[in-house]
This record gives structure tokens, C-alpha cells and sequence, in this order.
């Protein structure tokens, strides 16, 4: 703790101190990329914004970080969505359907793989483009990403 507050006083007078920042360039960044490595906040280049949009048209914005699926998304950022992402992500229930644009969907690196697909065959309100939220992982040219959200879910673990 004592360490941390340490750090943090530190950058914040290198901030503040016009001099210290001409007379030792080397030191401002160093500390400032230091705190950030510590986890005390995401760096920028690694946020990807994402809006969840429910079937009335209601917008949830949101963010995550590259390498988050939408699943952890929507846990991360509590999103209420009523039994969505019900079986973790082990492709067992397509609670976590989610209806992309079609650009946006061609965008999509992967395709879905047999499981994937299978899952999506038992889901409400299927669409061409349509995927499974927890097998989609953020990339940073998916910052501004709208997803829409069915109007109801189905979890094929209760068949
Ligand atoms: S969370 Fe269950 S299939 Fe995605």
C-alpha cells in the first residue's frame, strides 16, 4: 500500500513540475508507464468501446479491453441481461446470442466452428448474423462495435 501511494505521489509531482519534466524527459514517462503497469488503469490503446443494444432500442455503452470476449463484457461491465452468458462460455446454452451488422459480422476474424454453430441452430430470433457472444474476442479495430441483443433467449441446457 505504502509502495503504491509512493508511486503515485511520484507521478503525480512529475505531472505537475514543469522543471522536473524538462530537466529528466527520461523520468515523466517512465513513472507514468510504471503506474500503469500496475494495473491502476487500462491503457488506452487497449479499450475497445462496445454498445449493447436491446431489442427496444435501449443502448448500454460499454467497454472492455483487447482480448476480452463479449461475454466479459457484459459480466465486467454488469450489464443486466436476463440469463445472458448462462453457461460461462462452454457453447452449451446460446444464451450469449447476439445479432452483429452485416459489416461488422464480415469484419469478424473467425468464423464459427461446428460447436458454435450448432449452438446458434437452437437460439431465438436467428440471423445471418448472427454469433455467439463468448466466442468473440475483442480486437482493437472493433473499438465502436454495436451489438444487437435478442428480444429473447433460449438455453439449450434446458432441452
Ligand atoms: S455463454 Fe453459453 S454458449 Fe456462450
Amino acid at each position: 500500500m505504502l509502495v503504491i501511494n509512493t508511486c503515485r505521489n511520484t507521478a503525480r509531482l512529475v505531472q505537475r513540475s514543469t522543471w522536473i519534466r524538462n530537466s529528466f524527459p527520461i523520468i515523466g514517462p517512465s513513472i507514468s508507464s510504471r503506474t500503469f503497469s500496475l494495473g491502476l488503469a487500462l491503457r488506452k490503446q487497449d479499450v475497445v468501446n462496445v454498445t449493447f443494444v436491446r431489442a427496444n432500442g435501449t443502448k448500454i455503452e460499454t467497454s472492455g479491453k483487447v482480448g476480452d470476449s463479449l461475454l466479459d463484457v457484459v459480466v465486467n461491465n454488469n450489464v443486466d441481461l436476463d440469463g445472458f452468458g448462462a453457461c460461462e462460455g462452454t457453447l452449451t446454452c446460446s444464451t450469449c446470442h447476439l445479432i452483429f451488422k452485416t459489416n461488422d459480422f464480415e469484419k469478424l476474424p473467425d468464423k464459427p466452428g461446428d460447436e458454435e454453430m450448432d449452438m446458434l441452430d437452437l437460439a431465438y430470433e436467428l440471423t445471418d448474423t448472427s454469433r455467439l457472444g463468448c466466442q468473440i474476442t475483442l480486437s482493437k479495430d472493433m473499438d465502436g462495435l454495436e451489438v444487437h441483443v435478442p428480444s429473447t433467449i433460449n438455453d439449450a441446457r434446458a432441452a
